[in-house]
């Protein structure tokens, strides 16, 4: 299954290379745009395209970049099903998946580089949700909030 991701204009570049970086390493990647470098996008097509791919099981995970991250990922925290997170350290970036099932990676293309880009992406690509039982109740209670919103 593919990795989505998308990325606005503050993200853009970033996207370039980690997309040219992923498949060249072997994983199939749904690139959701922006197809080119415009100023004038808007964060929220390409995070709720790549949240939507992720929740309705097109895409394994997603990758969304923007200038920060936060707009993103508040936009992507929106579809039920996305778990979206800024993550400009490697715990997180692995703990999110292993402790809450984060299935989407935002990053600030603004704040990172793309060495340490790279990195966070392969320690979210590579960690699993443990399923032990205190992480799925935690996961419920966040999952029954989201069916009663
Ligand atoms: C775009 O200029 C910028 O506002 C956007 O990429 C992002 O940082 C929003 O959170």
């Amino acid at each position: 299954m593919p990795i989505a991701i998308g990325a606005d204009h503050g993200g853009f570049s970033l996207k370039q290379d980690i997309v040219a970086r992923l498949r060249a390493g072997g994983r199939e990647v749904t690139d959701l745009g922006a197809p080119i470098l415009d100023p004038a996008d808007d964060y929220p097509d390409f995070a709720l395209a790549v949240a939507r791919e992720v929740a309705e099981g097109r895409a394994e995970r997603g990758v969304l970049i923007c200038g920060s991250g936060v707009g993103a990922a508040i936009a992507a925290n929106k579809v039920k099903g996305a778990r979206a997170s800024i993550c400009h350290d490697c715990y997180s970036a692995a703990q999110g998946v292993e402790h809450d099932d984060m299935n989407i990676l935002v990053l600030g293309a603004r704040v990172i580089g793309t060495e340490l880009a790279r990195v966070l992406i392969d320690a979210f690509l590579q960690a699993k949700f443990t399923a032990e039982s205190r992480h799925q109740r935690r996961l419920n209670k966040v999952l029954a909030a989201e069916r009663d919103a």
